[in-house]
């Protein structure tokens, strides 16, 4: 096991307040059922952001909750990672908008683009920012207001989005407790399998992708369904090697909320009962990067992740990306 560098001081979590829930669909014309969502999905309600409620509003929300946790001070940040797939505007990142929000004037901000795997990326680049002695605390976020780019006429995506943010502040590690072992990986040749077409600067928004619909959320859903299963898989073998741990040895698996049967594959590979498995993909539906913190942070307030417990965080989306991390805690 390496000795830790760096480690989750505190986290927090900013959720829109109202909840749509799988019957509400009907009520917006998709024909779907309950039934239909919670036995393919394990879904039965997600967090839908109000009008005026931006990534960054909930990623403030977030952070600021992780920030008086740790006792950390605005400008006591050296850094803020914001990992997004739905940054408020096109030009500047979302994390200077947070950075301003903050009073954040010490940091340097910036977002990074890696989906449902950002926050395991984000914590990374910080824990890498750390080492090289170039940071010492860094606020990490993963923020989304998926239903800005889900296709609310397409049942295939859009029963499975929700919007929140999750956050941790990531300092230095002491008495041997933080990130123990991680890994990351990308595969952008399947970067057709989930995105969003058009809209961006190789294939800028027009008339032809409003009427295609182009700019939204494009899923071919059962070949993410594998290649989400089996890359998990692969992540927690990977970070349980780096920290010369096994399954045995972790209390906690904390996997990215997308579908409850991808969940279960990973938990199944990793030899964890489901005892030992966070799920809330049930109350948010898929928050894409934020779905890791928000998790994290549920299960620290619950009491779930305690002082000494060892958790196993993996993450898989877009690109695709997929990444996981063993923490001490
Ligand atoms: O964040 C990481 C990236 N995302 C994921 O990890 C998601 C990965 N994929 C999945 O979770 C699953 O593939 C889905 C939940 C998206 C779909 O489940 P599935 O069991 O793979 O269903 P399917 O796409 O093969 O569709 C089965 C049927 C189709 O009807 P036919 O062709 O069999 O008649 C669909 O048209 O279900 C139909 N269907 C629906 N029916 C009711 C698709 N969406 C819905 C819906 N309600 N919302």
């Amino acid at each position: 096991m390496k000795r830790p560098i760096a480690q989750f001081a505190a986290t927090g979590r900013g959720i829109p307040e109202r909840v749509m829930t799988n019957h509400d669909f009907a009520s917006i014309g998709i024909e779907t059922s309950d039934e239909w969502i919670v036995e393919r999905t394990g879904i039965r309600e997600r967090h839908i952001a109000a009008p005026g409620e931006t990534t960054c509003t909930m990623a403030a929300a977030a952070a600021r909750q992780a920030m008086e946790r740790a006792g950390v001070h605005a400008g006591d940040l050296d850094m803020i990672v914001l990992s997004t797939a739905t940054t408020d505007r096109l030009l500047p990142s979302t994390a200077v908008d947070l950075q301003a929000e903050l009073g954040a004037t010490r940091a340097a901000a910036f977002d990074i683009s890696a989906a449902c795997a950002g926050f395991i990326y984000g914590t990374s680049v910080a824990e890498a920012m750390i080492a090289a002695g170039s940071a010492e605390t860094v606020l990490v976020v993963g923020a989304e207001r998926m239903s800005s780019i889900i296709d609310w006429t397409d049942r295939a995506t859009c029963v499975l989005f929700g919007d929140g943010a999750g956050a941790a502040i990531v300092r230095p590690a002491k008495q041997g407790r933080g990130i123990l072992g991680s890994f990351i990986r990308s595969d952008g040749a399947l970067a057709n399998l989930l995105y969003r077409p058009a809209g961006g600067a190789a294939h800028p928004f027009d008339e032809q992708v409003l009427n295609d619909r182009s700019f939204y959320v494009k899923m071919a859903g059962r070949e993410v369904f594998k290649h989400a299963v089996r890359s998990m898989a692969e992540a927690c073998d990977r970070a349980l090697d780096a920290a010369k741990l096994t399954s045995a040895d972790i209390d906690l698996l904390i996997p990215h909320q997308a579908n409850v049967r991808i969940i279960e594959a990973t938990a199944k590979h990793a030899n964890m009962p489901m005892d030992k498995v966070y799920v809330n993909v049930d109350r948010y539906g898929n928050t894409s990067s934020a779905s890791i913190p928000i998790a994290l942070d549920e299960a620290i307030e619950t009491g779930r992740v305690q002082e000494g417990s060892t958790v196993l965080l993996v993450g898989f989306g877009a690109g695709f990306t997929w990444g996981s991390m063993v923490v001490r805690f």
